[in-house]
C-alpha cells in the first residue's frame, strides 16, 4: 500500500514537474497585456516580465545564445550554439531576469545537466539547428518565470492563426555591433518559404524545418546573441504565445531580401516531448527501483 501510494505520488511529481507544461499552463505573460498591434521598426526594450520563457545561456557567466523555457526542467535553443561548447562544464541558465548586468531578485540560475543534439543537426546547412537542455533542478514558475506553448502538430499548426509574431534576445543591435544588457523585442512578419528561397533571397538555402521572418526591406531582425531564442507568435484565440521558430542564421543582419531564418519549431515537437518524457520515465524507472529496493530493505529489517 505505502508502495503503491509512493509511486503515485512519484508519478505525479514528475509529470507536473518535468514534461506537462502544458496542463499546468504555457504561453501567458502575467505581467504583460496581450501585444498591440504597432510595429516596432529595428526593436525597443522589453518590457517586465514580457517574455518569462526567454533565458540567456551563459559561459562563465557570459551570455552566449538564447533559449526558451518548454518545461520546468527543459529548455531550447539552437544546437550551433553548442558547436564549441562540447561540454556542459560552467554553462548555466539564466531566467527570469531582462537584464544581464547584475544578480537580479528575480533571476533565477541553472546548471545544465545534458545537452541533448538534434541528431541530424547539420553543421554546414545549418539543418535540424535545435538543441535540448535539461537543467539540473526545476525552475519555479513566477509571473517572470513560464513555459512558452508548443505547436502539438500539423493540424494544430494549421488551425492556430497568429496576429502577430515578436523575435526577441540580447544580441546586437546592428550587424558586429556589441551585445546589449537590457533584453530587446521586435515585431517581425512571417515570411512564406518560397518568397525566402527565391534568387535575390536565400536562393533555395531554406530547408522544410526553417521559417524565415522579417521584412522583404530588412532593418528589422534578429543578430549575432539572440541565436537559441525564440521567435514567438500570439494567437488571439487562445491568448497564448507559441514558440514557432528558434533564431539560427541569417545573412548579416537586417539586409534586404536577407530576413532571419529559424528552426521551425513545429516540426520539432514530437521530438521535444519524445526526449523529455524518456529523461523522465528513465528517472521514473530509476526512483521506482530505489524506492523498490528501500522498502524490501526495510521490509527485510523488520522480519
Ligand atoms: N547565428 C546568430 C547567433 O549565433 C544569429 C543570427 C541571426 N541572424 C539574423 N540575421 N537573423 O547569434
Amino acid at each position: 500500500m505505502a508502495l503503491a501510494i509512493g509511486l503515485l505520488v512519484l508519478v505525479l511529481n514528475l509529470t507536473l514537474n518535468g514534461v506537462s507544461a502544458q496542463i499546468t499552463g504555457c504561453g501567458e505573460r502575467p505581467l504583460v497585456g496581450a501585444p498591440g498591434g504597432s510595429r516596432i521598426v529595428g526593436g525597443r526594450n522589453a518590457p517586465d516580465g514580457a517574455w518569462p520563457w526567454q533565458v540567456s545561456i551563459q559561459k562563465n557567466s557570459q551570455h552566449f545564445c538564447g533559449g526558451s523555457i518548454l518545461s520546468a526542467q527543459w529548455v531550447i535553443s539552437a544546437a550551433h550554439c553548442f558547436d564549441y561548447e562540447r561540454t556542459q562544464l560552467n554553462l548555466q541558465v539564466m531566467a527570469g531576469e531582462r537584464s544581464l548586468l547584475r544578480r537580479g531578485q528575480h533571476a533565477q540560475h541553472r546548471d545544465i545537466k545534458k545537452i541533448i543534439y538534434h541528431r541530424h543537426y547539420s553543421v554546414v546547412a545549418y539543418d535540424h539547428d535545435v538543441v535540448l537542455l535539461q537543467l539540473s533542478t526545476p525552475l519555479h514558475f513566477t509571473d517572470r518565470v513560464q513555459p512558452v506553448c508548443t505547436i502539438q502538430n500539423e493540424t494544430e499548426e494549421g488551425t492556430l492563426t497568429f496576429s502577430a509574431c515578436f523575435i526577441t534576445g540580447w544580441g546586437s543591435t546592428r550587424y558586429e555591433g556589441p551585445g546589449v544588457v537590457r533584453l530587446r523585442e521586435a515585431e517581425v512578419d512571417l515570411i512564406p518559404r518560397e518568397t525566402c528561397n527565391q534568387l535575390h533571397w536565400y536562393n533555395g538555402l531554406v530547408s522544410e524545418n526553417m521559417i524565415c521572418a522579417g521584412f522583404e526591406e530588412g532593418n528589422v531582425d534578429s543578430c549575432q546573441g539572440d541565436s537559441g531564442g525564440p521567435l514567438q507568435c500570439y494567437s488571439e484565440e487562445q491568448q497564448r504565445f507559441y514558440l514557432v521558430g528558434v533564431t539560427s542564421f541569417g545573412d548579416e543582419c537586417a539586409l534586404a531580401m536577407r530576413p532571419g531564418v529559424y528552426a521551425r519549431a513545429s516540426k520539432y515537437t514530437d521530438w521535444m516531448d519524445r526526449k523529455q518524457l524518456r529523461s523522465a520515465s528513465s528517472t521514473l524507472a530509476y526512483s521506482i527501483l530505489l524506492h523498490t529496493s528501500s522498502v524490501l530493505s526495510a521490509l527485510w529489517l523488520l522480519t
